[in-house]
């Protein structure tokens, strides 16, 4: 299992909203991602953009008009209908969300909308009384009652000059839409993954702590990667910069007492827990009520108390735990003792002094041992990647 948008058929619909400027980086994220992406422009869109505009992304026909002789359409009139793995329609305007919604089938997107068996996700772009309007609100709750997936709209400023709701998703947003759409019956369809992500903050007082240098986001892409894979996927959180991803429910939190607080919570129903959060092995064994004073001693001594092994104290029985081992030396050898004294069933080892891996970056190179005394060395992946292949094994044993 890999991104789910490899190797799919995407029909993006694009509509008549001044919004159809971002469906431009939409379909070239699409494409980024390994889909096949067949845009179809209404009349109203192409007022705004050119077919060319697509085509030149996407590297396939774009079709403007059913009843084009040069357009496959006009052979088969429901060509991208069938092909389709999901038609995205976004930005979706009042006019399409109501031709959609009666059915109506009077152009080459309306035709496909009607014609298609597969999912179907609408990103409503349009002014807020346009949105609100009962009519409009009517129209998506119709749509919505036949199982089409209704991806925002956002509030926030609109063309119009309002502000309110009826701004369209954001382009990667909507990528991620896509994605679980195409991925909600993988293999991990029905099952609840909780992933730690980020670096505790320890309070000395109520300006200074202890944290480290994790950036979540080997975290963050774990749990991408469940979600794209059908999973209920929940991400604890220490603070990062990242936001929160679209699709995943996210617990945040700061110290690592609150952290285990909220993973043992969030495992009484779960089937997996992977704690890739870096949490600090020590707190300040007091914090202080006020910001502490520099004075005119010249060093200063804080008495630390050590954390609560997490994943030590959780589960067992059914659920399947995996750790992380960030390592400077000795790598595989550290990973295997902490495997045992963890009682885990997979650790992930990484070397941080290497450039290309640990904290911050995009890739990692990650050694992966089991319980069974399997190793298996990844080489350098993208984090989202390496996810997977946790996944996968944490797969094999659920
Ligand atoms: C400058 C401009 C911006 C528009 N923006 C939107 C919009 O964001 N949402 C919407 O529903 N309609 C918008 N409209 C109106 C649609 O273009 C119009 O309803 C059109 O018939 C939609 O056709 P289509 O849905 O077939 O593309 C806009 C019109 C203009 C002139």
């Amino acid at each position: 299992m890999t991104d789910p948008l490899v190797g799919r058929h995407v029909t993006l619909g694009v509509t008549g909203s001044i919004a159809c400027y971002k469906a431009v980086d939409l379909a070239s994220k699409l494409v980024q991602a390994g889909a096949m992406v067949d845009v179809i422009m209404t009349d109203g869109a192409q007022e705004f953009l050119w077919p060319i505009t697509f085509s030149s992304i996407t590297h396939r026909p774009v079709v403007t008009n059913l009843f084009d002789p040069q357009s496959e359409l006009s052979m088969d009139h429901v060509a991208l209908a069938k092909r389709s793995d999901v038609v995205l329609v976004a930005p979706a305007t009042a006019d399409a969300i109501a031709k959609a919604a009666w059915g109506m089938a009077g152009d080459a997107l309306s035709a496909t909308l009607l014609a298609t068996e597969a999912p179907v996700i609408f990103a409503p772009a349009m002014d807020a009384n346009m949105y609100d309007n009962p009519a409009t609100q009517e129209n998506v709750s119709k749509l919505r009652s036949r199982g089409a997936v209704i991806a925002g709209p956002a509030e926030g400023r609109l063309a119009s000059g309002l502000v309110g709701r009826g701004r369209m998703l954001e382009p990667s947003a909507l990528v991620d839409h896509v994605r679980i759409v195409l991925g909600r019956d993988g293999d991990l369809s029905g099952k609840k993954i909780v992933v730690s992500a980020g670096g505790t903050q320890e309070p000395i007082d109520p300006v200074r702590m202890i944290t480290n240098r994790s950036s979540g986001k080997m975290g963050f892409a774990i749990a991408e990667a469940a979600r794209d894979r059908g999973a209920n996927a929940v991400i604890v959180s220490a603070p990062t910069a990242l936001p929160d991803p679209t699709g995943i429910t996210v617990v945040h939190v700061e110290t690592a007492l609150e952290m285990r607080d909220a993973v043992t919570a969030q495992c009484e129903d779960a089937d997996a827990l992977i704690m890739a959060a870096a949490v600090a092995d020590w707190r300040s064994a007091e914090v202080a009520s006020q910001k502490l004073k520099k004075g005119s001693a010249e060093t200063m001594t804080i008495e630390m108390v050590k954390n609560p092994d997490i994943v030590a104290g959780i589960g067992g029985g059914r659920m399947v735990k995996v750790g992380f081992a960030a390592e400077s030396e000795d790598v595989v050898e550290n990973a295997q003792s902490k495997l045992l004294s963890k009682g885990l069933d997979i650790i992930a080892a990484n070397d941080i002094t290497s450039a290309d891996s640990g904290f911050a970056t995009d890739t990692n190179r990650v050694v992966l041992l089991d319980r069974d005394g399997g190793v298996t060395e990844l080489g350098l992946l993208s984090k989202y990647e390496v996810g997977h292949r946790i996944l996968d094994k944490v797969v094999q044993m659920l």
